[in-house]
């Protein structure tokens, strides 16, 4: 059996390491990026100097405590390197994210990158995306809208509930969870998901990656678009 916590915690350490003095980070959110925002409040203890963008208020939470200077996103330009996590990956390096909810300021914070690296463990390599529900974020007075649009497109949808409310994302709003079965064409889904009113994001990270670090028991597997 696989030790994943490990395999994160070592795709993590692997991608800490591309990090240089003086650059913006962004930091990810989820489990497998949390070791990296560990790793990287040690080598702030250490003398590292970096900013930092974090990609929920649990991540800023986190990073507060191990005194990782933070910036807004609004603060910045561009940034040089962002360390996220994800829930699928295809062999194109094309993504769905959002399981945790972060996923608009996930996306954000890629599209300002310079470099978006993902770190994975073995269990996210997928032949065809869609196993994983994408998670759609809608404002909440779109909500059946949004849903009948989906279902216009050949997906069904479950709102995200967590300890049984309606599960709410740091920007106030709802996570519709879209299942469109496999799929072969990502790019035209969200294209048509980027047209629903009311839709803020969704977690089909399409072109954003530019490398996956994926452990494998105690090797990394290296992946360049
Ligand atoms: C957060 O909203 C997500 O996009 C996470 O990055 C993604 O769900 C991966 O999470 P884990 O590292 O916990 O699997």
């Amino acid at each position: 059996m696989k030790d994943l916590k490990a395999e994160k915690s070592l795709a993590a350490k692997q991608a800490v390491k591309l990090i240089e003095n003086n650059q913006i980070i962004g930091l990810g959110t989820g489990s497998t990026a949390y070791f990296a925002v560990l790793e990287i409040g040690r080598l702030v203890e250490d003398g590292l100097k970096i900013k930092a963008v974090p990609t929920s208020n649990a991540t800023a939470e986190l990073a507060e405590s191990l005194h990782i200077p933070l910036l807004l996103m609004d603060e910045v330009d561009s940034i040089d390197l962002t360390i996220d996590g994800t829930d699928e990956f295809d062999a194109d390096l094309n993504l769905i994210k959002g399981g945790g909810g972060a996923l608009f300021r996930e996306k954000m914070v890629a599209r300002l990158s310079k470099r978006e690296i993902i770190i994975a463990d073995s269990s996210k390599k997928v032949e065809v995306l869609g196993a994983f529900k994408v998670p759609v974020e809608v404002v909440p007075i779109a909500l059946n809208y949004a849903n009948k649009q989906i279902r216009k497109i050949n997906g069904t949808a479950k709102i995200r509930e967590k300890d049984g409310k309606i599960f709410v994302t740091d920007a106030g709003n709802y996570i519709l969870d879209a299942d469109f079965g496999k799929i072969k064409n990502a790019e035209d889904i969200s294209e048509k998901l980027n047209r629903i009113e009311g839709v803020v994001c969704h977690g089909l990270f399409i072109g954003l990656a530019q490398m996956v670090i994926m452990a494998d028991g105690d090797e990394t597997i290296i992946f360049n678009r």
